[in-house]
């Protein structure tokens, strides 16, 4: 098994730090991406981080992963409530899969309640800001390595 793993964020989330900092944070998506591939390198594996604001680039991201990674972390951010093509490319893959949120979408807004890319994934973490992705990918090291 690949322990190289594909961090893919979506719309909006380039903008973290300046976005709703109040809810999102104050580091900015390249700060996030550094701290993971600090904590990659720290336990042999290796990350590759991408975003878009674009449906259709995350998807073919998803693809391509096909072959190259053993695991994905995915923030879909607002096409998590909305993208079946997204649910259908993860499931297509069938590499494990965490999704994350910095905020928890339990506690907001009802239509940001009802994640329906997480039903193609092994679990969700929600509410720890930039650590959510970091606990996401402890899990999926932990995955790999019991995999190895
Ligand atoms: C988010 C939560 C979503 O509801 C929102 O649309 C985002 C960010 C989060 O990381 O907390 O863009 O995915």
């Amino acid at each position: 098994m690949i322990k190289k793993i594909l961090v893919i964020n979506g719309p909006n989330l380039n903008l973290l730090g300046k976005r709703e900092p109040e809810i999102y944070g104050k580091m900015s998506l390249s700060e996030i991406e550094e701290k993971l591939l600090n904590y990659a390198r720290q336990n042999g594996a290796e990350i590759e981080s991408f975003q878009s604001n674009f449906e259709g680039e995350i998807i073919e991201k998803i693809h391509q992963a096909r072959e190259n990674f053993g695991g994905i972390i995915i923030n879909p951010a607002a096409l998590s409530y909305t993208s079946f093509p997204i649910l259908d490319a993860l499931k297509a893959v069938n590499i494990p899969c965490i999704e994350v949120h910095l905020s928890n979408i339990f506690g907001r807004e009802d239509f940001r309640k009802n994640t329906i890319t997480a039903a193609a994934c092994r679990g969700i973490i929600s509410g720890f800001g930039w650590r959510s992705y970091i606990y996401a990918l402890i899990e999926l090291i932990n995955k790999l390595d019991s995999i190895n």
